[in-house]
């Protein structure tokens, strides 16, 4: 992290990149109210890096961000853009910012798009700052990233109607939620939904081994409870061929019939819940107040109730885990004797 003294800043810009997620015009308002409070214009960058390359912005002003903080998706448009990992794309990117005279650039997104912020500090020598927003909440050095709570409050929502049906039916289900290559989402919701079994990065072996162990708790619960639901949830990308094959595999391993369901895009989507937009109204003012105290190259984290400055280059770096102790806990729960 770069730490100089207190900057006179004239002109920022703003984007959101990469998967979008609930709170992300949150973030955008607040960034934008609290810089020109402080008398600094501030344009947006349409379609994520793709709009800085190709200098498509718009002014935002009070109008432009009025009536968004509970409205889910980016007023901006989101994007993700191979282009900008070039050192073309990049060297144009920079050159637009230039062009302009932006004294700083905010990019609101996930590790994906803070990367590429890192790298594009080759080219651009304004002030970088990341505010990060995706629903996966795999970002180190932050507590929560912007959208994760919503997607938790999705997920759950439609899981406990699946849960009715499942109990309706004495059914079995494998819920697939997203969340890339990270397990918050599956844990969280996994808690909130007391289910039978969890799946994460954290607990997967390998597909012989998960199948054995959902095969015997599906038989200890069915012991003691009789026939009843049972809801699995797992993390994407996880089992290899998903919810899918899992239930198949399932069928053909121990002749339990698991009716697979995946929950997709609509986690992504819909109002930011209070905590998203409280969250990225902060977040998106501590950005500004970081840039006026001439720090760059830094992440907006929060921990507990404050904001603090990462550096980018760290939280890029170091991958976040889920906490094993709920992990722990949640399968004693379901650990029935
Ligand atoms: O990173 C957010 C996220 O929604 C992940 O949970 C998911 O794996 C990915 O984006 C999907 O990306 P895309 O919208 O490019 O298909």
């Amino acid at each position: 992290m770069t730490a100089s003294q207190a900057k006179t800043i004239k002109k920022i810009a703003l984007l959101t990149s990469g998967g979008d997620a609930p709170g992300m015009n949150a973030a955008i308002r607040s960034t934008t109210l609290y810089a020109l409070h402080h008398g600094i214009e501030v344009i947006g960058f349409r379609h994520g890096y793709n709009g800085l390359i190709n200098n498509e912005f718009i002014r935002l002003d009070e109008p432009s961000v009025r009536e968004i903080v509970g409205r889910g998706g980016t007023i901006l448009k989101s994007a993700r853009c191979e282009e900008f990992k070039t050192c073309e794309g990049m060297k144009q990117a920079a050159k637009n910012l230039s062009a302009q005279n932006i004294d700083a650039l905010i990019v609101i997104g996930g590790d994906g798009s803070f990367a590429g912020l890192v790298k594009f500090k080759q080219f651009y020598s304004g002030q970088t700052i990341g505010i990060p927003g995706t629903i996966d909440n795999d970002i180190d050095g932050t507590d929560h990233t912007i959208g994760f709570a919503t997607a938790v409050d999705t997920a759950v929502n439609a899981i406990d109607k699946i849960r009715d049906t499942a109990d309706a039916f004495e059914r079995i289900f494998v819920v697939e939620v997203m969340g890339r290559k990270s397990g918050f989402l599956a844990l969280n919701v996994g808690v909130a939904c007391a289910a039978e079994h969890i799946i994460t990065f954290e607990n997967f072996s390998n597909p012989g081994i998960e199948l054995q162990h959902i095969a015997t708790k599906v038989e200890r619960i069915k012991k003691h409870r009789g026939k009843c639901s049972h809801l699995i949830v797992s993390a994407e990308n996880l089992y290899p061929g998903g919810a899918n094959k899992l239930a198949s595999d399932l069928a053909d391993y121990a002749a339990i019939e698991c009716i697979p369901c995946i929950l997709g895009y609509i986690q992504r989507g819909g109002d930011p819940v209070a905590k998203d937009r409280i969250l990225a109204t902060h977040m998106g003012a501590h950005a500004i107040q970081e840039l006026l105290a001439g720090n760059s190259d830094i992440m907006i984290g929060i921990e507990g109730q404050f904001c603090k400055p990462i550096a980018l280059s760290e939280s890029v770096e170091h991958h976040k885990g889920v906490n094993q102790n709920l992990l722990d806990i949640q399968e004693s729960l379901q650990d029935l004797r």
